[in-house]
């Protein structure tokens, strides 16, 4: 070797060897420094890697105990929707309705035959079409199983931060500045 690659070569080893060290360094996941048995509550500050929803920074050896589960909201008033063609949260709780080839719990609230009855909105006539918008007599398969699309809430506190805007919230003008 000449002496310029010798010099080459020491400086590559040099950097490569840094490098490493850093690299090592480095933690591979920052993890929330909560107590165990606290809730995890985000702050904005978190990326997502440091969501450590489950075991809320317990070490691997110990077994945090768990947290109750979140209730879902059961208030039965009808909550609004974020933008046109959204479907609406189900503001009751659908514990044990079946939902399956032989029957459809939903459907006996929802459907037109009852709806007056049970005071539940019907569901709209999207929900009888076809995708060539052929409207059916029954239930269109495609809006069949219901909680593909409509789900419930609970009280759980949000896992990550969340700047959603609703669009009637983005269409209001924004009052002018003065700038
Ligand atoms: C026992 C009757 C009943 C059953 C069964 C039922 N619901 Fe409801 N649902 C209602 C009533 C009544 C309302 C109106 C708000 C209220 O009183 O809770 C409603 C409201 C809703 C809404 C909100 C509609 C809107 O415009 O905001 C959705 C979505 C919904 N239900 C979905 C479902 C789904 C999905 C199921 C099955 C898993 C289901 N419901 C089963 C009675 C029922
Ligand atoms: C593929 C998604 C999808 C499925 C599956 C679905 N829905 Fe919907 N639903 C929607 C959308 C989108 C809307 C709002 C726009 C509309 O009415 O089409 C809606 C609206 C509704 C409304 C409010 C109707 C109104 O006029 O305000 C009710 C009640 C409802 N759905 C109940 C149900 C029930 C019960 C089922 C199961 C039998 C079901 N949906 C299945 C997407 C779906």
């Amino acid at each position: 070797m000449k002496p310029v690659q010798i010099l080459n070569f020491a400086a590559v080893l040099v950097f490569g060897v840094l490098v490493g060290h850093h690299c090592s360094r480095a933690p591979a996941h920052k993890f929330i420094d909560a107590p165990v048995g606290s809730v995890a509550v985000p702050t904005t500050t978190q990326t997502s890697h440091s969501i450590d929803a489950l075991r809320r920074g317990a070490a691997l050896t110990t077994e945090p105990e768990s947290l109750p589960l979140a209730r879902v909201e059961n208030a039965d008033i009808r909550r609004a929707r974020n933008y046109p063609m959204q479907p609406p949260t189900i503001p009751h709780a659908i514990d044990g309705y079946q939902v399956d080839q032989h029957a459809n719990r939903c459907m006996l609230c929802h459907g037109q035959t009852n709806s007056a009855q049970f005071q539940a909105p019907p569901v709209s006539v999207t929900h009888y079409m076809d995708r060539d918008s052929q409207v059916l007599a029954e239930i269109s398969p495609r809006r069949y199983f219901c909680v593909q699309c409509h789900v419930v809430q609970t009280d759980a506190a949000p896992l990550v931060a969340n700047t959603y805007t609703g669009a009637d919230d983005i269409l209001t003008p924004t009052p002018a500045t003065g700038e």
